[in-house]
C-alpha cells in the first residue's frame, strides 16, 4: 500500500509523505520550547512540516512560523501547509546558515529557533535521489538539487585519501582506508548498488554483521560530505544564538554523535559561568552564563516512539534559553 502510494506520488512528481508521518520527539520539543500565541518561531529544517504544524498550532494567527529548507520538495510541502496554516508563515529556500544571516539583516528577533537535523524520510524514500543503500539509484544525495557537488563526484573524482578521510571523519568507519581503495579500484561507480557492492567488497565477511548494514556508515559519511552538513551546523548555531533575544529558546534534534557533540559543546559552553583558565584558583573573570540548559541530558525517544518509528532511534534533543546578550568575551 505504502509502496503504491509512493509510486503514484513519484509519477505525479510530488514528494511522498506517509499519511502517518510523525515528527521525531515532537511532544518533547513542543513542551520544552513552549510556543506561545503571538510568538515567532524559525524552523530551520521544515522537511515535511511535522514539527512546524504542531508549533504553528500553538503560535496561532497572531504568531509567525518562518520555515527554512534547502530542498525544493520541502517548499512544495510548505505550500500545502501555508494553505491552511494555523499561524502566519513564510518560506526561505536556502541553506539554514545563510537564511539565518538573512533574517539578521532584516532585524528579525524570533522567540525560538528549531533544528531537526539530517535528512528527512521524504528524502530517504525518494529512491531516485540516491540517499538510501536500500534502493538502486544513481549516486546523487543532494538535499539541494541545484548545488553542483553530488555523491557521484565525491565517489568518482575525489582522491582516495580524501574519500578515506570522509568515511573516517563523518562515518566513524573503521574500514575507511580499505573501502576508499575498493571504491577507487571499481571506478566508475555509478549507482548506489555499485557503491554498496564496493563497500561490502572491502569489509571481511566476519565484520559485515553486528553493526547494522555494512554500507550505513559510508552512506552517512558521503551524504554529510555532499551536503556540507557539519560545516552548515557550525555556522548556523552561533548565527541562531545571536538572533535570539534574551528569553529566546534554541532546540536541536540530532541523529548521530557528530551532530550531537557539536550541539552539546555549543550549548554547554554558553551555559558556563566562570571561564578562567583551570590553573587560576579563584574566579577573576566574573563571567555570567549566557544560557540556561533546558535539557541537562539530551532527551531520547521513548521505547514506544522507537517501536512506532524505528528511524527515531538515534535521535537526541537538546535545548537552551538565552539569559544574556552575547558576552563581549565571546563576541
Ligand atoms: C529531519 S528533516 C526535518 C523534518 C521536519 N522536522 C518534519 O517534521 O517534517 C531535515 C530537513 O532539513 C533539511 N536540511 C538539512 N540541512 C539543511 C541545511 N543546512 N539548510 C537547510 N535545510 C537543511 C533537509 O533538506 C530536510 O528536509
Amino acid at each position: 500500500m505504502a509502496i503504491a502510494a509512493r509510486q503514484s506520488a513519484q509519477a505525479a512528481n510530488i514528494a511522498y509523505v506517509p499519511p502517518d508521518h510523525e515528527p521525531v520527539l515532537a511532544p518533547e520539543l513542543v513542551e520544552i520550547l513552549d510556543p506561545q500565541p503571538g510568538e515567532t518561531f524559525v524552523d530551520c529544517t521544515f522537511g515535511a512540516g511535522g514539527h512546524a504544524r504542531l508549533i504553528a498550532e500553538r503560535l496561532g494567527p497572531e504568531g509567525e512560523l518562518i520555515a527554512i529548507d534547502r530542498d525544493p520538495t520541502s517548499e512544495e510541502r510548505w505550500r500545502e501547509f501555508s494553505a491552511d496554516a494555523p499561524s502566519r508563515t513564510r518560506f526561505l529556500r536556502a541553506d539554514f546558515a545563510a537564511a539565518l544571516e538573512g533574517l539578521r539583516g532584516e532585524n528579525v528577533r524570533p522567540d525560538a529557533i528549531v533544528f531537526d537535523l539530517g535528512m528527512s524520510s521524504m528524502q530517504v524514500d525518494a529512491w531516485e535521489r540516491g540517499f538510501s543503500y536500500a534502493y538502486d539509484a544513481p549516486l546523487d544525495m543532494r538535499m539541494d538539487p541545484d548545488q553542483g557537488l553530488s555523491a557521484a563526484e565525491v565517489v568518482n573524482e575525489w582522491p582516495q585519501e580524501r574519500i578515506a578521510a570522509v568515511l573516517r571523519d563523518y562515518g566513524e568507519e573503521r574500514r575507511a582506508g580499505s573501502i576508499a581503495r575498493e571504491i577507487v579500484k571499481r571506478r566508475p561507480v555509478q549507482t548506489t548498488s555499485e557503491l554498496v557492492a564496493a563497500i561490502k567488497g572491502a569489509i571481511p565477511p566476519s565484520e559485515r554483521f553486528g553493526r547494522g548494514h555494512p554500507a550505513k556508515r559510508s552512506f552517512q559519511a558521503i551524504r554529510i560530505a555532499v551536503n556540507g552538513e557539519l560545516d552548515a551546523l557550525d555556522r548556523a548555531l552561533p548565527s541562531a544564538w545571536q538572533l535570539l533575544p534574551v528569553g529566546g529558546r534554541l532546540g536541536a534534534i540530532s541523529f548521530h554523535s557528530l551532530e550531537d557533540r557539536r550541539v552539546k559543546r555549543f550549548l554547554v559552553d554558553l551555559a558556563r559561568g566562570c571561564i578562567c583558565p583551570p590553573e587560576i584558583p579563584v574566579c577573576v573573570c566574573g563571567h555570567e552564563p549566557e544560557a540556561d540548559l533546558l535539557t541537562r541530558k539530551a532527551l531520547a525517544p521513548s521505547p514506544e516512539e522507537i517501536e512506532r518509528n524505528p528511524r527515531s532511534s538515534s535521535a537526541h534533543l537538546r535545548a537552551a534559553r538565552k539569559l544574556l546578550e552575547q558576552s563581549p568575551r565571546r563576541a
